[in-house]
């Protein structure tokens, strides 16, 4: 356990649903306080005595409104469907001053949800960024990890892309990437998050044409950087 994990609290807005609760076990597991975010708080209360049930161990996981989690959080973790992306954040937009918020949506527009289709802002965590406003560092992240990896032991193949407003959040997310036992690469700027977000599409489209759950990818052609000069 880190000490960073020790002393960080993350917010999981939507953490009920099935993103969210994956990200949480896997957080609350590395030793992270997790706060599990919904509409209801009774639901979250519920699904946070689930994820602590799976720990079997000393963790904080605790279920509460997302306004509330939002507030009490060091970092706000968005795990919510696009349709409920704007409305969600402006709902909790005071409270996340000065936090790292991380998106993990995917702009996804049902029925056709392996055709990429971004929003008018570029991508749904450039639409966050207009959102939270400027005193709000915003990453994105984990949109190409299926929540089928997530709530078990298995190793997860797949890499994670993290975009973000600043190296600095990049970073932040890169350990929390690690941190839920999955192998990250700082991707760029919020900017290239369309790309990220975008193969997610790719990726159901994929799944739905070789009979897969949770196709992914994976970084390829790095030289092993504990080799590499400083
Ligand atoms: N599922 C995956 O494998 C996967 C993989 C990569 C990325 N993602 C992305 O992660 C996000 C969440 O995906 P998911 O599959 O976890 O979604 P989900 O289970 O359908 O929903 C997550 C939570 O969002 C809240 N929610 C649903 N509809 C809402 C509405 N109209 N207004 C406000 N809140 C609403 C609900 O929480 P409450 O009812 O408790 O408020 C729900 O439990 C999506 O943007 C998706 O693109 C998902």
């Amino acid at each position: 356990m880190t000490k960073a994990a020790l002393l960080l609290t993350i917010a999981v807005l939507g953490g009920t649903g099935k993103e969210g609760k994956g990200l949480a076990y896997r957080w609350a597991k590395a030793g992270y306080r997790l706060l599990i975010g919904s509409r209801s708080s009774e639901k979250a209360v519920k699904v946070a005595s689930e994820i602590m049930e799976l720990l079997e161990g000393s963790s904080s996981v605790v279920g509460t409104t997302n306004l509330e989690a939002a507030e009490q959080a060091d970092i706000v973790v968005l795990t919510v469907p696009y349709s409920a992306h704007r409305e969600t954040l402006e709902n909790v937009r005071e409270a996340l001053k000065g936090k790292l918020v991380v998106d993990v949506t995917a702009p996804l527009v049902p029925p056709k949800v392996s055709r990429v289709q971004m929003p008018p802002a570029g991508s749904a965590a450039q639409e966050a960024k207009e959102i939270v406003g400027e005193d709000v560092e915003v990453a994105a992240a984990f949109q190409n990890v299926s929540h089928e990896h997530l709530l078990g032991e298995e190793t997860v193949e797949c890499d994670v892309l993290v975009t973000g407003t600043s190296k600095k959040a990049r970073t932040e997310v890169l350990t929390l990437v690690e941190a839920a036992g999955l192998t990250g690469w700082d991707a760029g700027p919020i900017e290239n998050s369309v790309v990220v977000e975008g193969l997610t599409s790719v990726l159901i489209n994929i799944n739905r044409l070789y009979g897969s759950k949770h196709a992914g990818i994976k970084i390829t052609g790095i030289p092993d950087q504990s080799t590499e000069d400083a």
